[in-house]
C-alpha cells in the first residue's frame, strides 16, 4: 500500500516569541520537526512533503534533502497548507498521513495503530488520531453521533457551550484516502471564526459524500502539541522522562530522575550509575559500570567501561575504561584519554591524547599535546602551547615524570623515561632517561633574618617574636 506524508511546518510560531521557526525548537536535544520525520520514517514513510513558510531555511537545515518541501506563501489555515502539497499528492493511490510539525510526542506506534484502523475498513475515508484532553481549551473537539461515530470537528473558537464540554480533542494528525483528501480541500471554505481554510472540515465534507471516519484515540501526552514556551519545557519534561525510564528498563540506575537531563541521542550500559544533577547530552555513549555525577555534564562523550566522572565537564572527547576524572575537571574537544587514565581537580585538558595509566592529579592544563603511558604530571603543571599567533603542543613520552609547578613551552619533546624537576620552564628537548632542570638554583643567606629585623630596631624584633609565638 502507498503510503506518503505532509507535515505542517509553516506556521510562524508568534506564540513563541522566538526569532526561530517554531518547530526547529528542541525537545531532548532534537528539532521538533526532526521527531515528526523520526516518527514517520519508523512507521515506514520515507515519501514526506513538508510545508514551510518564511523561515523555510531553518527547516531545511535541520531535514536536508532527503524529504520533499512545498512553499506556503500566504498562510491561510491547515486545510490551506494542504492544499499546498496537491502537485505532490496528485497520482497517488493509498494513504496520506497528515501531520502537524509542532507535535514532537508523535511515535511510530501511534501512526501504524490509525493505518491499521484505516486499512481494515474500505469504507473509512479517513482516521483521526483523537485524544482525552483534562483541559481541552484551544483544541478541537470531536462531535460523535448517536452511534458513537465521528461526525464532525468542531474549532474551539467555532464552538457551541454544549461542544465545549466535550474532552475528545483533534491531535491534528490523520490518515486520509489520498483521492478523497484531494477531493475534500477543493471543497473548503472559509466561512468561520478565524476566516481560515480549516483542514478539519474535511471531516464532514467527507462523512457528507457518504464515507465513514474512524478515530484511533491514544495518550494525551503522545499529541501533545507546542505552541509556546511553557508546552515546550513540559514537553521536554515528559520526553525526558520517557529517555530515563528506557535507560532504567535497560539497566541503568538513575539516582533522581528530576535532576536529571539526558538527550535522546545517548546510550548508557548497564549497572552505570547516574548520580543527581547530570546532564548527558548530543550522541554520548557510557559504557558499563560507570559512575557519573554528581552535577557532571557530558556533550558528546565516548565514554569507557568502569569509569568513574565526578562533579567535571567534558565535550567532544573520548574517555577510555577504568579512568578517573573529577572532580571539576575539564575535558575539552577533540581529546582522548585512553585507559586508566587520571584527571584530577582543576585540571583542563584540550586537543590532547593521553595515554593508558598517566595521571594528572590536580591544577593542570594540557593543550595541543600528545602525552604517553605512565606519565606524572606534578601540581601546577603547564603545557605553554600558545605563542601569542599560534597554538602548538607538546610530545611526552611514556613514563615521564613532572615534578610540580613545572611550564613545558610547546614544542618541546620530553623523552621516554625523562625527569622534569619541580618548578621548571622547558623550552629544550629532554633525553631519554634524562633530568631536566630549568629553574634558577637556590641561594642561602645565613642569618638573613636576624640582620634585617636589627636595621628595623627592638620593636620589630619584638613583633617578629610574637609573630612566632602565634
Ligand atoms: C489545529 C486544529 C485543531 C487541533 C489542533 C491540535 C485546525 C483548523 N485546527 O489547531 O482542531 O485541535 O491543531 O494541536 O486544523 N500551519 C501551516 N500553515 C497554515 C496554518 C497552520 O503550516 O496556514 C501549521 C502550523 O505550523 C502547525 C499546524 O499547521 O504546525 C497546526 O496549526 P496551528 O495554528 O497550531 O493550529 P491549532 O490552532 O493548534
Ligand atoms: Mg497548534
Amino acid at each position: 500500500m502507498e503510503v506518503c506524508a505532509v507535515v505542517m511546518a509553516a506556521g510562524e510560531g508568534k506564540r513563541m516569541h522566538s526569532k526561530h521557526s517554531k518547530v526547529v525548537h528542541q525537545v531532548a536535544g532534537k528539532p521538533i520537526v526532526q521527531w515528526v520525520a523520526d516518527a514517520l520514517c519508523e512507521a515506514g514513510c520515507t515519501e514526506q512533503v513538508y510545508i514551510v513558510g518564511e523561515k523555510q531555511e531553518e527547516v531545511r537545515n535541520v531535514l536536508g534533502e532527503t524529504v520533499a518541501y512545498v512553499f506556503q506563501e500566504q498562510r491561510l489555515g491547515t486545510g490551506h497548507a494542504v492544499m499546498q502539497a496537491t502537485p505532490f499528492l496528485e497520482g497517488r493511490s493509498g494513504y496520506t498521513i497528515v501531520l502537524p510539525g509542532d507535535s514532537p510526542m508523535v511515535s511510530a506506534k501511534t501512526i501504524n495503530e490509525a493505518l491499521k484502523i484505516a486499512e481494515e475498513d474500505e469504507e473509512y475515508a479517513a482516521v483521526l488520531i483523537t485524544a482525552e484532553a483534562t483541559d481541552p481549551t484551544g483544541y478541537g473537539r470531536i462531535i460523535r453521533n448517536a452511534d458513537g461515530d465521528v461526525a464532525k470537528i468542531v474549532e474551539h473558537k467555532d464552538a457551541t457551550e454544549e461542544e465545549r464540554k466535550i474532552k475528545e480533542i483533534n491531535s491534528s494528525m490523520y490518515v486520509f484516502k489520498t483521492t478523497l483528501l484531494l477531493s475534500a480541500l477543493g471543497r473548503l471554505s472559509a466561512q468561520n471564526a478565524q476566516h481560515e481554510y480549516y483542514l478539519t472540515d474535511t471531516i464532514e465534507i467527507l462523512i457528507g459524500d457518504g464515507y465513514k471516519v474512524g478515530a484511533y484515540v491514544c495518550d494525551f501526552d503522545d499529541t501533545r502539541g507546542i505552541n509556546n514556551r511553557e508546552q515546550l519545557m513540559e514537553a521536554n519534561k515528559i520526553m525526558n522522562r520517557r529517555i530515563l525510564n528506557r535507560l532504567m528498563e535497560n539497566g541503568v540506575q538513575i539516582v533522581d530522575v528530576d535532576s536529571t537531563w539526558i538527550h535522546s541521542g545517548v546510550e548508557i550500559g548497564m549497572d552505570t550509575v547516574i548520580l543527581p544533577g547530570c546532564t548527558l547530552l548530543g550522541n554520548t555513549s557510557i559504557g558499563e559500570d560507570c559512575i557519573i555525577g554528581e552535577n557532571t555534564r557530558l556533550d558528546c562523550v565516548q565514554v569507557g567501561d568502569g569509569t568513574v566522572i565526578d562533579s567535571s565537564i567534558a565535550t567532544q572527547c573520548i574517555i577510555g575504561k577504568d579512568c578517573r576524572i573529577g572532580p571539576f575537571s575539564h575535558i575539552r574537544p577533540d581529546s582522548e584519554l585512553k585507559d586508566h587514565v587520571t584527571i584530577g581537580a582543576y585540571v583542563e585538558v584540550k586537543n590532547s591524547t593521553i595515554d593508558d595509566y598517566t595521571r594528572a592529579r590536580h591544577l593542570t592544563y594540557i593543550g595541543d599535546s600528545q602525552v604517553g603511558k605512565n606519565v606524572n604530571f606534578g601540581c601546577g603543571t603547564v603545557t605553554c602551547n600558545y605563542d601569542g599567533q599560534d597554538k602548538a603542543g607538546c610530545v611526552i613520552e611514556d613514563n615521564v615524570f613532572i615534578g610540580g609547578n613545572s611550564n613545558i613551552v610547546s614544542t618541546v619533546v620530553l623523552g621516554k623515561d625523562s625527569y622534569v624537576a619541580a618548578g621548571s620552564t622547558i623550552t629544550e628537548d629532554v633525553p631519554p632517561l634524562g633530568l631536566a632542570i630549568g629553574r634558577s638554583k637556590q641561594v642561602i643567606k645565613e642569618e638573613w633574618v636576624a640582620r634585617k629585623n636589627r636595621l628595623r630596631g627592638a620593636n620589630f624584633i619584638q613583633l617578629d617574636r610574637k609573630r612566632s609565638e602565634v
